[in-house]
């Protein structure tokens, strides 16, 4: 056979990736990852540490090992610098739960082939309402994915030395943009809007840091409250786009637009495919995510933003790459 021939290989990972999400999900879960990194390097250790089957330690760590997140020197295991850097447990960017929250995610996926037919959610579990028990769980859990882009886009914005600018982020969820931006900017004031029972998770969570006393909820569905006219500095958008219909996104932009003060930047954050839909890989795939859960929502070109933004007022657009799967987008 010659070596440019296919072969089954790939297919075979790709038909079995659930494989993936549940190792990383359940290693996850039973903590490996901070067991590995606080010194545990055998699979009988971390069976004793984490209260699991040393047979169970066994098979999570050949697959770990597989998955490149685990490495293997003279029978001792250890986490690699990604494993170090995104799974062990208390650093403000571990996605331990988002992995543990993808696993219980999974079986949703049975539906895709009915969904597909159907051209959207065949269940009442779409994102878009306020009772939908999804966010509590989902909320927390994608907080640590926004770290390293709201820390990037702190950056480039020159938010910590801004003075006392004020902000408004809309679908905020978790509040993480309020709590990075005022913990940088201690002169600054945050307002997030979302239904209530997700401002009381966001208002606890800042809680535990000194920013609280700057930072207000407003509750409500940002289709019908008012946003206020020259009210923000900083109006921030993070993953809202891809749940709304181009008509919406329109309409919520020019909302954004006259909510915003002259020279104000409206911060959006998403996953956004090329123009000719040819990658980037992450977020073509996420658009099953939205077919499965939202009536209207997708991946979104650049060219959708550059026109909604237009459409609404906005004359200053700029995509910048993060450290993430999500492009920022600053439009002025
Ligand atoms: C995917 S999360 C994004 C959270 C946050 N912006 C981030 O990037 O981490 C979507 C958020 O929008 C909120 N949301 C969705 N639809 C909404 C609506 N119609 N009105 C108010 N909030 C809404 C949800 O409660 C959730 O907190």
């Amino acid at each position: 056979m010659s070596s440019n021939q296919p072969t089954p290989d790939r297919i075979m990972h790709l038909a079995n990736g659930y494989w993936a999400t549940g190792i990383l999900g359940a290693a996850a879960g039973a903590s490996l990852f901070t067991h590995l990194e606080a010194g545990a390097d055998t699979a009988d250790q971390l069976a004793a540490k984490a209260g699991i089957s040393e047979r169970g330690a066994q098979t999570l760590l050949d697959g770990l090992v597989s998955l490149d997140l685990v490495e293997l020197h003279n029978g001792h295991y250890r986490n690699t610098p990604e494993a170090t850097t995104y799974l062990v447990e208390g650093q403000p960017a571990c996605l331990s739960s988002f992995t543990q929250l993808k696993l219980a995610h999974m079986g949703n996926l049975t539906s895709l082939p009915e969904v597909v037919r159907a051209g959207g959610p065949v269940t009442d579990a779409t994102v878009e309402v306020a009772d939908n028990p999804h966010w509590q769980h989902v909320v927390p859990a994608i907080a640590a994915q926004s770290v390293p882009v709201a820390t990037v886009a702190a950056d480039l914005l020159h938010l910590a030395d801004a003075g006392e600018i004020s902000i408004l982020d809309i679908g905020g969820g978790s509040g993480i943009y309020s709590a990075i931006w005022l913990e940088l900017n201690t002169t600054a004031h945050a307002t997030q809007l979302d239904w209530e029972p997700i401002n009381t998770i966001a208002r606890r969570l800042l809680a535990e840091g000194a920013v609280a006393d700057r930072f207000t909820c407003i509750d409500g569905d940002f289709h019908t409250t008012d946003f206020g006219t020259t009210t923000y500095d900083i109006v921030v958008y993070s993953h809202i786009a891809h749940q709304e219909g181009p008509e919406d996104n329109i309409a919520l932009f020019a909302k954004a637009h006259t909510a915003l003060k002259p020279g104000g930047t409206l911060v959006i954050c998403d996953y956004i495919v090329n123009d000719d839909r040819n990658g980037p890989p992450f977020p073509l795939l996420f658009a099953s995510e939205m077919l499965l859960k939202s009536k209207q929502g997708n991946t979104w070109r650049r060219t959708d933003y550059q026109d909604w933004l237009t459409k609404a007022g906005f004359e200053d657009i700029s995509f910048h790459p993060t450290p993430s799967p999500a492009t920022l987008i600053f439009a002025r």
